[in-house]
């Protein structure tokens, strides 16, 4: 079960990165040319809104039930912390995806309320860029220190 939610939790990583520069692009374009908010940019939205519950979901199961990386840290959480694989799972990968997920949500619902359509797509840039920026960065600082690969092939 551990390697199956952990091979899916991996992979689903591209599909948050493709749909979120998808829906980046599009609310940019949305924006400076003063496009309507059609029923593609709430499709494009949702699918985001939608890739990123999905991996907090398959995050949490693994935090709290499945994750050998993790799992230590709640039996000696002082020692977890001079490891840092134990650390970057317990406590940075798992601040930084909820800060990220929550900015993105908040500006998905934000950008709904917004009276104009260029404020929906302007609104939904800002919060996703940075949405997107803390999940790249939190991420790449883990491919760059060994800590996870760009690809997982082995279940
Ligand atoms: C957009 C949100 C997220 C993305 C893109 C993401 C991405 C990733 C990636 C790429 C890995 C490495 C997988 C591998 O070793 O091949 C990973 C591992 C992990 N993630 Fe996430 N994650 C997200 C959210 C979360 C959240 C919210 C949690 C915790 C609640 C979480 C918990 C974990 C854990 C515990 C591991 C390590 C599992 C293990 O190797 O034992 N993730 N995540």
């Amino acid at each position: 079960m551990y390697t199956y939610i952990l091979f899916a939790h991996s992979w689903l990583r591209w599909a948050v990165f493709i749909i979120g520069v998808v829906a980046i692009v599009k609310a940019y374009m949305g924006w400076k040319n003063n496009e309507p908010f059609t029923a593609d940019h709430k499709r494009t939205n949702a699918f985001l809104i939608a890739s990123i519950h999905t991996q907090l979901l398959l995050g949490f199961i693994l935090y709290f039930g499945l994750s050998s990386k993790v799992q230590p840290a709640f039996q000696n959480f002082g020692l977890a912390m001079k490891d840092p694989i134990s650390r970057y799972f317990a406590v940075e990968h798992i601040t930084g995806m909820i800060i990220a997920a929550a900015i993105i949500q908040i500006g998905s619902i934000k950008s709904k309320k917004q009276a104009s359509d260029t404020q929906k797509h302007r609104t939904a840039f800002m919060y996703f860029t940075i949405g997107y920026v803390i999940i790249l960065l939190t991420i790449l600082s883990a491919i760059m220190t060994d800590k996870m690969s760009w690809f997982r092939f082995e279940i």
